[in-house]
């Protein structure tokens, strides 16, 4: 495995070429509270549904939620994390008995977050208080319920998977940034009581969109990634 990437400045401009989109794109955890513009999300969703889906099943259910609505699903979760850590299971975030070199990928990039904030390994309350900015999308004005129905299967997850893809590339285009959450899975009750999620949508993950903090250290993040060779096998004859 490869040393960790160093930690390097969040891009802030917008990013018009596609590699450049991919190269910039990070998963962001501390946002400005400057508003996103109406036009320009609903732009950026409506060039995501161009995602390539299995069939054109277009499988995406999207919940929007911006000024009230976003801060009646943050307060509704902020007050039952009180009592308990989560509603339920959604879907296993992960495999239960997940094997390496997976185990360890999911370990360091944990500890490089936590490291550039200064939590310490052993302090779960600190860890605690981070996990908990999930769930105020980082401060994002703009949070998102991403779902999909749920007689889908592994092919629609995929598709579902291309159009976030699209969504976060296109983000990128306009000087945006994501945080892509399953954190948000956790509180699929909650998130079907307060945004009216019907019970046949499984609650896939929340999205923050926002524009980054450049001045807050968890975004200097830039996480490693396996060289070509680890993961693609050339075939010749
Ligand atoms: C579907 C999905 C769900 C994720 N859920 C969370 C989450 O709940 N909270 C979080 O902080 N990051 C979440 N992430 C971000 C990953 O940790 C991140 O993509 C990975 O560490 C690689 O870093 P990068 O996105 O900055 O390249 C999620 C990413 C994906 C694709």
């Amino acid at each position: 495995m490869r040393a960790p990437d160093t930690p390097r400045a969040i891009a802030t401009g917008a990013s018009p070429t596609v590699t450049g989109a991919i190269e910039t794109r990070r998963s962001t955890r501390a946002f400005l509270p400057d508003p996103v513009p109406a036009e320009i999300l609903r732009e950026i969703l409506s060039t995501a549904s161009r995602a390539a889906s299995g069939g054109n099943l277009q499988p995406w259910r999207l919940y929007v939620l911006i000024g009230a609505a976003r801060d009646r699903l943050v307060d509704a979760v902020a007050l039952k994390r009180k009592v308990k850590p989560l509603d339920g299971l959604e879907y296993d975030i992960y495999p239960r008995d997940l094997t390496e070199p997976y185990t360890t990928r999911r370990g360091r990039v944990a500890q490089a977050m936590y490291e550039l904030v200064g939590i310490a390994r052993d302090d779960h309350d600190a860890r605690n208080a981070q996990m908990a900015k999930n769930f105020e999308f980082f401060g994002a004005p703009v949070g998102m319920i991403l779902c999909i129905d749920r007689q889908m299967g592994p092919p629609q997850f995929c598709d579902l998977g291309l159009f976030l893809g699209n969504l976060m590339l296109l983000a990128r285009e306009r000087g945006l940034h994501t945080c892509p959450q399953e954190a948000w899975s956790l509180w699929s009750q909650t998130i079907r009581e307060v945004v009216g999620v019907p019970d046949n949508d499984l609650v896939f993950c929340g999205i923050s969109l926002g524009y980054a903090d450049p001045s807050d250290p968890i975004n200097a993040l830039r996480s490693e990634r396996a060289p070509l060779e680890d993961f693609a096998s050339f075939l010749h004859e």
